[in-house]
């Protein structure tokens, strides 16, 4: 055995191992994970993934219950539209079983494909490039790079690691280490090889539009209301953009005047 590469000793010393998502290998379990973390912070899903899994434990029990039983447990997380896009895939996996090619599944990019495929299958070979990833790879080079430029960089950035185990060392480099802002590249394990030491020109954080007064806002706010009183409310009660916004999304149904979330 050659000695650890310096990625590999920084991950088992500082990875963030204690991740309740990472302790599992079910891919129904990651799959959720992936899909919240996408959009939404560690520590908020922290606080609602063990709920939403007790409450959904296995696909059938999530493609059973309908939309708007994922919708309504989706709660306060934000882009309920991934809620939707959960069941179309619970859906999809019970009458087919999982796809080869986890990219054909409703609301399975690129990046959860390899995630579920690196972390819950294991494979040696799988990798896919989040927000952190690809900023790390980027600074690396010293430019940007396309998706699969930075997954080629990815793997050549982590010599002598694989898989579950490269995605996520890479993952928590990017978030705790090669930080958007105040990077900390003392701390690094790759910083002989970084071509910018932090400080990619012309780099672009991901910013989120202002929620405040959003039509995001809006649509939460009648959802709220919908998942608080699943027997429906009158649809003149509710605020119109909003709901017609939620209809054409699937996320609520109007029948005879009265709103519920969808039942299908
Ligand atoms: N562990 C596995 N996937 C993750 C993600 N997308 N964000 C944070 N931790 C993770």
């Amino acid at each position: 055995m050659s000695r650890p590469s310096p990625l590999a000793r920084w991950y088992a010393e500082h990875g963030r191992h204690d991740l309740a998502w990472r302790a599992t290998r079910d891919r129904w379990a990651v799959l959720v994970s992936e899909v919240m973390l996408a959009q939404t912070q560690v520590p908020r899903v922290l606080a609602a993934w063990p709920e939403f899994m007790a409450t959904f434990p296995d696909v059938a029990t999530a493609a059973d219950a309908g939309p708007g039983a994922l919708i309504a447990a989706w709660g306060r997380l934000g882009y309920p539209r991934r809620a939707r896009r959960l069941w179309e895939a619970a859906v999809v996996v019970r009458e087919h079983g999982w796809p080869d090619d986890y990219t054909t599944l409703p609301g399975v990019g690129r990046y959860t494909a390899g995630a579920l495929a690196a972390q819950a299958d294991e494979r040696a070979d799988a990798i896919g490039v989040d927000v952190n990833i690809t900023r790390v790879v980027q600074r690396l080079a010293g430019r940007t790079l396309s998706t699969r430029d930075s997954e080629a960089a990815a793997v050549a950035a982590a010599p002598g690691i694989a898989g579950r185990d490269r995605l996520l060392a890479l993952m928590d480099l990017g978030a705790t280490v090669c930080r958007p802002r105040d990077p900390d590249c003392g701390a690094c394990p790759l910083r002989r090889g970084c071509a910018t030491r932090g400080a990619l020109d012309g780099e672009q954080g991901r910013r989120q539009a202002p929620y405040r007064g959003s039509m995001r806002e809006r649509r939460g706010t009648v959802l709220a209301r919908l998942r608080s009183e699943p027997r429906g409310v009158p649809a003149r009660d509710l605020d119109a953009a909003a709901l017609e916004s939620l209809t054409s999304d699937g996320l609520a149904c109007v029948a005879r005047g009265r709103v519920t979330l969808p039942r299908a």
